[in-house]
């Protein structure tokens, strides 16, 4: 028997329907949330990714704005426009959108936005307080990923969960989160020697490593839960998860399909992150 498809597009509509009747309530006390994206350069993925982005703003009533600059635009005169967005009242969130061209130096571009507006989680301050277990702005993926388990009723204290892929933006992320709910988290990457051996351990498998259908079903415990990070765009123009859906499906427990598993949940959770960081910004002021 085939395992239950977990819907990622559904559980991201939930969250974004109790995201709106929250706006509107504060739209009612003449508060808006309000987000910055800036896109440097015109990669193709990131346009879409950003008028996705926009388009969740509109769609959620949060008030938006997107700065569309030249690919020869310089560090410093992104650095002034971060700058000036960090000081800007009816801003409370801010994405640099990357990859940023290569004159720039993302790191500092990153470490120059305020921390309580930092709606990717990705400043330092923000890593380091997730790290130990502090309260910040979480990374969008990771976040979607642990509410996206959550939400499908799958109990995540006291199982063992392997990560598959340790970049800063997933798969470090995410197995600290998985941590903090109490799983035992082995994480595995390129270098990992006899990863199956590890991999068919797993109650819950996450896989985050960039490389499409990579995980077949010789990987996986029958019944583990599956989350599929990937987005591999195929020479074909389709798009692959990490995760070969078809065989690992005849195997798995719940698994996420590649589109509409992950993908719409990182969207949403920019979007929490914002509300987040609005409340806080304005209980402050
Ligand atoms: N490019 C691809 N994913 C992301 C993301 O989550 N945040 C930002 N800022 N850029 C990205």
């Amino acid at each position: 028997m085939s395992a239950p498809v977990i819907n990622g597009k559904q559980v991201s509509e939930d969250i974004r329907g109790a995201l709106r009747e929250e706006v509107e309530r504060l739209n009612k006390l003449g508060f808006t949330p309000g987000l910055a994206v800036v896109l440097v350069g015109e990669d193709a993925a990131s346009q879409v990714y950003v008028r996705n982005k926009e388009k969740a703003c509109h769609d959620l009533g949060y008030y938006s704005e997107v700065h569309r600059l030249s690919e020869s635009t310089s560090e410093s005169d992104l650095l002034a426009l971060v700058d000036k967005l960090n000081k800007q009242e009816d801003i409370h969130g801010i994405l640099v959108q990357l990859p940023l061209p290569k004159h720039i130096n993302e790191k500092a571009v990153i470490d120059a936005i305020a921390v309580e507006k930092d709606v990717d989680g990705f400043h330092p301050v923000n890593v380091g307080n997730l790290v130990i277990g502090d309260d910040s702005l979480l990374p969008c993926t990771p976040a979607g990923v642990i509410e996206l388990i959550k939400r499908t009723g799958i109990e995540i204290s006291g199982k063992h969960a392997v990560v598959i892929g340790r970049s800063n933006i997933v798969g470090k992320p995410v197995s600290l989160l998985l941590q903090r709910e109490n799983a035992t988290v082995t994480m595995c990457h390129s270098r990992t020697a006899n990863m199956k051996e590890l991999t068919r351990q797993a109650d819950i498998l996450v896989v985050a490593i960039g490389r499409a259908n990579f995980v077949d079903a010789s990987y996986v415990k029958p019944g583990a839960v599956i989350i599929d990070v990937g987005m591999n765009r195929l020479d074909n123009g389709k798009l692959a998860g990490d995760v070969d859906f078809e065989s690992v499906k005849e195997v798995s427990g719940p698994i996420t399909p590649v589109p509409g598993g992950v993908g719409p949940m990182t969207i949403t959770m920019l979007m929490q992150n914002t509300l987040i960081a609005a409340k806080r910004l304005r209980d402050q002021a």
